[in-house]
């Protein structure tokens, strides 16, 4: 008769409760469905005595998850603590060095180690798998590494961060600021303890560094993603945007381009209409664009106990069937350091500014445009009661290098008062 396999599970918050769930509600099904018994054996988090609403009386507790990761009778350590030190990586590290598979949904510890892990895996002949730390609930793991794996991949590019996603469509919504919306948000409990995580851009950018890595090919390196929050996002930028008709995302997008591997994490105008733009709420969206397939696109819950839980247990059922393979989709000894593009491909660009109403302020604005070769796109002038009249301009295609140069040249004028917002607008 075939062996169970036998989990050691360290982490019982959000997630780590999902999980349980599944393995007790449905353990026919995955038995059936992965061709092996799936136990629970041991858990580990940090209070024994937390009620968590879930019956954790059949398993063996540790009260270090390092123990967890080294116990004789576990097959899978699923590390569900979070952390891109600490615990999460000292046990990581301790169940690879005792020949255990891993499962985590921990993108942190994977964006800032994920090479050196996967090499300490790949040499003891195991596996460390994470869909989960990617876009939740979606498969897009599984889709680059498997059903796109003949594809030269062209780009990636999404929405990530269901919180910010939140913010930015609650904003535009109930037309209300950053600021009250963060705090409803806060309150709601939908940001991380650290709440700069997610509209910092950094959470999004672990992932897209994740993604990246599979992409292309490239050892994963979080520190050349350039990221941009979405804290400068204001609620006069998604109103004007909607009228020009684009919507903002905090956008994710990486390709390959003869300049180096660009990765950026940034606020974004996308069309209003494009399935990115439709995207509302918590949600997450990924675009893949392949050579032969050309572009698909994956919608889905990123986050949430049942989301999480279902890609942390598909990775669990992928090692019951005995499918094992490199943690970055090829060996990682053969993954290449990338060249970071440091400057992105030219796109159009939204200008927001507030002129002084009188002769000859914009013929200055459109000179320094000009002068720093950027030719407008659509321009509108709104109604004001002020002296400072709002004015938006859609550039066509420029590079940032230009960009910085014309609204250098636009201060100089001293026609604009306050400072310029400038937003990428990404064309699908
Ligand atoms: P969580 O609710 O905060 O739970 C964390 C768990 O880890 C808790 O049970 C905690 O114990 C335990 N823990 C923390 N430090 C520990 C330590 N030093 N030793 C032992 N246990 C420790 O977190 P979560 O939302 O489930 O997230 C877990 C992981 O999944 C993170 O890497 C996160 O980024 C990732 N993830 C989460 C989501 C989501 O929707 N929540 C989505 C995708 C990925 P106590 O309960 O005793 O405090
Ligand atoms: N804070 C993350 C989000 C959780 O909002 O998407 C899932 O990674």
């Amino acid at each position: 008769m075939t062996q169970p396999l036998r989990l050691g599970i360290a982490g019982l918050g959000t997630v780590g409760v999902g999980v349980v769930r599944i393995v007790q509600n449905h353990a026919d099904m995955l038995e059936k469905r992965s061709g092996r018994r799936i136990e629970i054996v041991a858990v580990s988090a940090r209070s024994k005595t937390k009620n968590r609403d879930v019956d954790l009386s059949p398993y063996d507790w540790e009260d270090d998850p390092v123990d967890l990761a080294k116990r004789d009778d576990i097959d899978v350590f699923v590390e569900l603590m979070g952390g891109d030190e600490g615990p999460a990586k000292a046990a990581t590290e301790a169940a690879i060095a005792a020949g255990k598979d891993v499962v985590s949904a921990n993108k942190a510890l994977l964006a800032m180690h994920g090479q050196a892990l996967a090499e300490a895996a790949e040499i003891a002949g195991r596996s460390i798998k994470y869909e989960a730390a990617v876009a939740g609930g979606i498969p897009v793991i599984k889709a680059l590494n498997e059903g796109l794996a003949a594809n030269d991949i062209t780009r990636v590019m999404g929405v990530m961060n269901g919180s910010c996603n939140y913010i930015l469509t609650r904003m535009e919504d109930a037309g209300l600021s950053y600021e009250a919306v963060f705090d409803e948000a806060n309150q709601l409990g939908y940001l991380e303890a650290d709440p700069e995580l997610d509209v910092g851009g950094i959470d999004a950018g672990h992932k897209l560094a994740l993604l990246a890595s599979i992409a292309f090919g490239t050892q994963v390196d979080f520190g050349a993603v350039t990221l941009e929050g979405i804290g400068s996002v204001t609620i006069e930028d998604i109103r004007q945007a909607a009228d020009m008709g684009y919507k903002i995302k905090l956008l994710g997008v990486a390709q390959m381009t003869g300049r180096g591997l660009e990765q950026r994490m940034s606020p974004c105008l996308v069309p209003d209409t494009s399935p990115l733009g439709q995207l509302q709420g918590g949600t997450n969206m990924i675009v893949l664009e392949g050579d032969s397939v050309g572009q698909i696109v994956l919608r889905g819950a990123g986050a949430g106990e049942g989301p999480t839980a279902s890609a942390v247990m598909g990775d669990v059922m992928d090692i019951a069937r005995g499918f094992r393979m490199p943690v970055f989709g090829q060996p990682a000894k053969d993954l290449r350091k990338a060249r970071a593009a440091h400057s992105a491909v030219p796109a159009p660009y939204y200008l927001r500014l507030q002129l002084q109403d009188k002769p000859g302020a914009l013929a200055k604005i459109a000179r320094a445009l000009g002068e720093s070769g950027i030719s407008i796109d659509r321009m509108r002038q709104y109604e004001h009661q002020d002296a400072a009249a709002p004015v938006l301009i859609v550039t066509h295609k420029t590079t940032k290098t230009a960009l910085d140069e014309a609204l250098d040249e636009i201060a100089n004028t001293g026609v604009a008062t306050g400072s310029p917002v400038a937003i990428r607008i990404e064309n699908l």
